[in-house]
């Protein structure tokens, strides 16, 4: 567990900054958006072993379907950006190279209070407004 914290104010309409670093330790990274680690609205997951992006949703502890992205604009040792805006009905990813992926807000949520930061991505800040 690289950053987790359970009092994000998230409201329809914020946009989440991250800035931070993509280490060389590992081949996935993930940042889950949510009200828990077991009610996650957004699971936001490039795979550098798939060269893919997968999206998902898990509900009460089990995965939904994911969404996959062939986009991979991600190296290694490489510092990036990703912005993502909580629309209400969905969630839209800003990738470094400006690709924008959309996620449906499959449960519903009206507020995000959970960020989790996982696996080979080194934050170095955010900002959430
Ligand atoms: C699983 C993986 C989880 C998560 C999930 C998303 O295979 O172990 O970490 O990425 O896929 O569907």
């Amino acid at each position: 567990m690289a950053f987790e914290m359970h009092n994000m104010d998230m409201k329809q309409g914020d946009t989440l900054k991250i800035k931070g670093k993509v280490t060389d330790d590992g081949d996935r990274f993930a940042v889950n958006l949510g009200s828990c680690a077991d009610h996650i609205a957004l699971h936001f997951n490039p795979r550098f072993d798939d060269v893919t992006i997968v999206c998902n949703s898990m509900c009460n502890g089990s995965w939904e379907s994911e969404q996959r992205d062939s986009n991979f604009p991600f190296s290694k040792g490489v510092e990036v950006k990703i912005h993502i805006t909580f629309k209400g009905d969905n969630f839209e990813i800003k990738l470094p190279n400006d690709h924008v992926i959309e996620f449906p807000n499959r449960l519903s949520l009206d507020k995000i209070t959970y960020l989790a930061v996982h696996g080979n991505f080194k934050m170095i800040s955010f900002k959430c407004s």
